[in-house]
């Protein structure tokens, strides 16, 4: 079991955090709850890719020792962003990795995407707390990475809601008395709409979520229900469950975050807002729990929560998930990053919103899943279904 056990010690002193991607939805998130408790919290490394002036401002703003940008062209702007502050200004992939390795006592993975993958294995290698919120790394590295969670005896602390719930209401010490996760959905902006109408969708529209506030990437993953394929691929690494005991339910409101079901019957829940700051609150104070701004639920005013299943005619990316998981190997690598070629094609304008799956699906095709014995395994197979992905775009009057 690679998840956290409640044996950790809790911190007296402030914790030192980490913030990868820490310019981005989570990582702002993650920087405002530690505002708010400036006794409980320093800041030891912030990292962004192309972000500079809000890099460096909230670099300055929390006395963070190192701030770094993945895209080496922007170190001279970051450079001079941070003159006089005494933080330190560091650029390139490599240098995300190894602020992820400084020595702290907590490390935010936010950074989105197959990116965030090394930086996040070099936070386990050390063997630190780590608050996940990059769910891709999970997907395409999958047992590898869980492996070297226990190797190095790190520990994952589930940030994404629906896994955080599963984490709050898991019974972790009697594990043989679940019988079933079942992962809640909102359906996102196109829940209802037919496959005619998704097929004119707009990037703006597809980014607009109903319940959620977030990145450009997991917002359209949430629009096309990849999101959802990515999560069950994450749920089974984290939580060790085989993929057909891992239920997908749509639920609009995003009140109920995710449930386990048990051998007894009983069915627990955990609730509340649709708010990233309570998942998050619950990964940094955990094993306690911290105070945060979020808006208490009042279900009174809520009324009613709705459930359906999902549809996988108008949503195949979770099909393409299942397939995935249930192949092994290199498949749920290929999924990923075809995946994100896709998203961010979609994202330029230079493809339709149902091709997001299609391209997906015939990378699947292309590349038969082969077994995923390393972390250079993991790079290949990324960069295989990455080439072919933008091969598929460019056949379809996209580009790569
Ligand atoms: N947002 C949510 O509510 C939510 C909920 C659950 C899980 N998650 C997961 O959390 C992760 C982050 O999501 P987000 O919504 O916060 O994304 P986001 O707003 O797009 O932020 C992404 C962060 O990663 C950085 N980044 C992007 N490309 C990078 C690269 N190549 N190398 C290094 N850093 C890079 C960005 O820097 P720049 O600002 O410089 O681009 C930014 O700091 C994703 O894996 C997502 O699936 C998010």
């Amino acid at each position: 079991m690679s998840l956290a056990t409640p044996s950790l010690k809790t911190a007296t002193q402030p914790k030192r955090l980490t913030v990868l991607g820490s310019t981005g939805s989570i990582g702002c998130s993650t920087l405002d709850l530690v505002e708010r408790n400036p006794e409980a919290f320093q800041i030891e490394a912030l990292t962004a890719n192309r972000s500079v002036s809000r890099l460096a401002l909230q670099a300055k703003r929390f006395g963070a020792r190192l701030a770094v940008v993945a895209d080496e062209t922007c170190y001279a702007d970051l450079k001079e962003a941070l003159s006089g502050s005494g933080v330190e200004a560091a650029a390139g992939p490599a240098a995300v990795a190894e602020a992820a390795a400084r020595p702290c006592d907590w490390v935010m993975a936010a950074i989105v995407g197959a990116a965030g993958l090394a930086p996040t294995l070099s936070a386990i290698r050390q063997g630190r707390v780590v608050g996940l919120a990059n769910k891709e790394t999970l997907v395409c590295a999958g047992g590898l990475m869980t492996g070297e969670v226990t190797r190095c005896d790190a520990q994952l602390l589930p940030v994404d809601s629906e896994h955080n719930a599963i984490f709050q209401v898991l019974d972790l010490e009697n594990r043989q008395t679940v019988d079933r996760l079942v992962l809640t959905a909102s359906g996102g902006p196109f829940r209802s709409w037919s496959l005619e109408e998704m097929a004119a969708v707009t990037p703006e529209q597809a980014v607009a979520h109903p319940n959620w506030d977030m990145g450009a990437k997991i917002s359209v993953d949430s629009a096309t229900m990849m999101n959802k394929g990515l999560e069950l691929i994450e749920a089974h690494h984290l939580f060790e469950m085989p993929e057909d005991r891992i239920d997908i339910l749509v639920h609009p409101q995003s009140v109920i975050h995710s449930m386990v079901s048990y051998v007894d019957g009983s069915v627990l829940a955990q609730l509340g807002q649709p708010d990233m700051r309570t998942p998050i609150a619950y990964a940094l104070a955990w094993p306690e729990r911290m105070a945060t701004p979020v808006d208490r639920l009042d279900l009174a005013a809520i009324a009613r929560l709705d459930f359906e299943a999902p549809d996988p005619r108008r949503f195949p990316a979770l099909a393409l998930a299942r397939a995935a998981l249930r192949a092994g190997g290199t498949a749920a690598t290929t999924l990923n990053a075809a995946n994100e070629v896709a998203v961010a094609a979609f994202l330029a304008g230079q493809i339709a919103f149902v091709d997001i799956a299609a391209v997906v699906e015939e990378t699947l095709d292309r590349h038969p899943s082969t077994p995923l014995t390393s972390l250079e395994g993991v790079e290949e197979a990324d960069g295989r279904a990455r080439e072919t992905a933008g091969r598929l775009l460019e056949e379809r009057g996209g580009r790569a």
